[in-house]
């Protein structure tokens, strides 16, 4: 059994420790916000926190966070929505939608190490892959919801 903290919750499941995080949430506790993309690490669908640093969830065995802290796009906003959604909706950024789990995952935690990011620091801190483009609409929710975490709503 490995013991796992997910959005605030204790699960023991029964998987090898080998499996991936990523399968772990969807399968054995129906947690699908998180998306798989590309299964190798590089599209970022898949992203979640583990102790507030973002991973690329499909190629993190489960065994690795173990008694950490993983929080899923389903955890994050769950009493209140996080400043980030806020500023996703407001910027109407979604298209298809399957990529943004993974980016707003990313989003925040890169505001949480840079409260006033640059559109370079933007760029090289999601390198998510949106297949629809919303790459510009990204950019400017970010700079939204740096203003809104500084204060400015
Ligand atoms: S599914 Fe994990 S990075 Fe693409
Ligand atoms: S919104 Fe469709 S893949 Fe990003």
């Amino acid at each position: 059994m490995i013991a796992l903290i997910v959005d605030g919750r204790r699960y023991d499941v029964d998987v090898p420790a080998d499996k991936p995080l990523l399968w772990v949430l969807r399968e054995d506790l129906a947690i699908v916000g998180p998306k798989f993309g590309c299964g190798i690490a590089v599209c970022g669908a898949c992203t979640v926190h583990v102790d507030g640093d973002a991973v690329r969830s499909c190629s993190v065995p489960v065994g690795e966070v173990a008694g950490r802290a993983v929080t899923t796009i389903e955890g994050l906003g769950r009493d209140q929505l996080h400043a980030v959604q806020r500023a996703w909706i407001e910027e109407q950024v979604p298209q298809c939608g399957y990529c943004q789990p993974g980016f707003i995952m990313a989003a925040v935690a890169l505001l949480k190490d840079k409260p006033q990011p640059t559109d370079r620091d933007i760029d090289e801190a999601l390198t998510n892959i949106c297949r629809c483009g919303t790459y510009s609409a990204i950019r400017r929710a970010v700079h939204r919801a740096a203003a809104i975490m500084g204060g400015a709503s």
